[in-house]
């Protein structure tokens, strides 16, 4: 796993830049007259074969639940742990790390595309688990690079209530607002319904919260926070 302060990724990048961003003075560039200047980027991983996966972090945060009192953060109701899931041990948290730092290496790949990199990733790591009626209220994440959170269990949502737990981004331009135009896109918000076994990875400076759950069972997930240091990007 890819544990605080662990080396990240000293290999080069696979893969080729992100399709939509052709080389500037390229012809699909030149045919393009909209620069779309300071897009937001969500990144979603749907990692297969996570049953086992998914059985084993919850039987482990379910454990944690019952022995300790939640912390108190965003949540609204629900429980959240200690900030140190990454030093919990065992193969499940093993394999979370390295799908982080999977996703971490799929995002330097979108922004810098396949030159190779160097550098320090400190993982932080916490569970929250919510029940009927249990939300977050929208927050950031300070401090650090970026973030993202692991779905283990949706629980049983009812299928009358739309979005229901749902992860939802808030638009991060403060000032798009200052007009409107009836039926012209203008300040907005991005809702995601996830299912189990995806990991979504946002910038940790992209204000966000989680509607509230509404069913039976328990919604488990994982957050987690990246910390990037001593970057060395080669020629
Ligand atoms: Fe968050």
């Amino acid at each position: 796993m890819p544990p605080a302060d662990s080396p990240a990724a000293d290999s080069p990048a696979a893969g080729s830049p992100a399709a939509g961003s052709p080389a500037a003075g390229s012809p699909a560039a030149e045919a393009d007259p909209v620069v779309r200047a300071f897009p937001t980027p969500i990144f979603r991983h749907l990692w297969p074969d996570s049953g086992d996966l998914n059985a084993g972090l919850r039987e482990l945060v379910l454990a944690r639940r019952a022995a300790t009192p939640s912390a108190s953060r965003s949540n609204v109701g629900g429980w959240q742990s200690s900030h140190d899931l990454m030093t919990w041990g065992g193969p499940h948290v093993a394999r979370l790390g390295r799908y982080i730092n999977e996703a971490f290496g799929a995002a330097m790949e979108a922004q810098i595309g396949t030159r190779a990199f160097t550098c320090r990733l400190a993982v932080t790591a916490w569970a929250n688990v919510n029940l009927d009626g249990d939300y977050n209220r929208h927050h950031t994440h300070a401090n650090n690079h970026w973030s993202g959170v692991y779905y283990v269990d949706l629980g049983a949502p009812d299928p009358a209530v739309v979005p229901n737990g749902a992860i939802e981004f808030l638009d991060p331009r403060p000032a798009v607002g200052v007009y409107d135009l009836p039926g012209v896109p203008g300040y907005s918000t991005w809702t995601l319904q996830p299912q189990p076994g995806e990991m979504l990875l946002f910038p940790a400076w992209l204000r966000h919260g989680v509607l509230p759950f509404r069913g039976r069972g328990t919604r488990v997930s994982l957050a987690f926070n990246l910390r990037v240091a001593d970057l060395k990007l080669q020629r």
